[in-house]
């Protein structure tokens, strides 16, 4: 089974958690949008969706789904979105699309966090992939310093600007040990307006793609 084929059965799986009526949360990126050509299978079945980018939204809307704002909606029953690294505490990193602002703020809305991904995204400590932060554009250079303070090497995502109208700082080397405590003490530095670390409100379900199956985490 490929990669893209190991993204698709976790999407699909993600189906099982949606319930009648309900209005859903979902996510940005190559397995969220898996699991929105399946919610479209579905349609009938739900109320609307709220998503974590303009480009979700454009999607959910070709398929003829309902997007509705998280301000009228309130909070959700659940929220369904991938990942770039995770670990079977459910901790994960996020943002590789740019996106982590409103992923968080849907994340946290929401009951239930299911997250999607194929096998290759599990690892036993986060920080091999780079740490997206978004940041308000005059606090860079700042941020940068206090990433290198922290034994990181910051890069600005050359040419990108948030739906937010932000920049992101990638941050390799970062020794992530203690998930929850970095989150908590990189949410503290100005200018910093999401850090892609989602631990302190990590996935509460992890679907994994594998060769055959759906391994789940809970
Ligand atoms: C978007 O900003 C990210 O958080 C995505 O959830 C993440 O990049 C996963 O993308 P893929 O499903 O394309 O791997």
């Amino acid at each position: 089974m490929t990669i893209d084929d190991q993204k698709k059965i976790a999407a699909e799986a993600a189906l099982e958690y949606v319930q009648n009526g309900d209005v859903i949360g979902v996510g940005t990126g190559s397995t969220a949008n898996y699991f929105i050509a399946a919610l479209a299978t579905v349609k009938g079945k739900i109320d609307g969706a709220v998503a974590s980018s303009e480009a979700s939204a454009e999607r959910l809307r070709g398929h003829g789904i309902a997007v509705m704002a998280l301000s009228q909606t309130g909070d959700l029953p659940l929220y369904v979105d991938g990942a770039d690294e995770a670990t079977r505490h459910l901790h994960l990193i996020k943002g590789a699309g740019g996106a982590l602002t409103r992923e968080k703020i849907v994340a946290q809305a929401s009951e239930k966090f299911v997250c999607i991904a194929d096998h290759s995204k599990l690892v036993d400590r986060l920080g091999e992939f780079p740490l997206p932060l978004e940041v308000i554009p005059m606090a860079q250079s700042m941020v940068a310093r206090r990433m290198v303070k922290l034994g990181g090497q910051p890069q600005l995502r050359a040419g990108f600007t948030t739906d937010n109208g932000n920049i992101i700082i990638d941050v390799r080397n970062l020794d992530i040990e203690n998930p929850v405590e970095l989150e908590r003490r990189i949410n503290q530095i100005p200018g910093v307006v999401t850090v892609g670390l989602f631990a302190i409100r990590g996935a509460d379900v992890l679907l994994l793609g594998r060769e055959s199956e759906v391994e789940v985490l809970k």
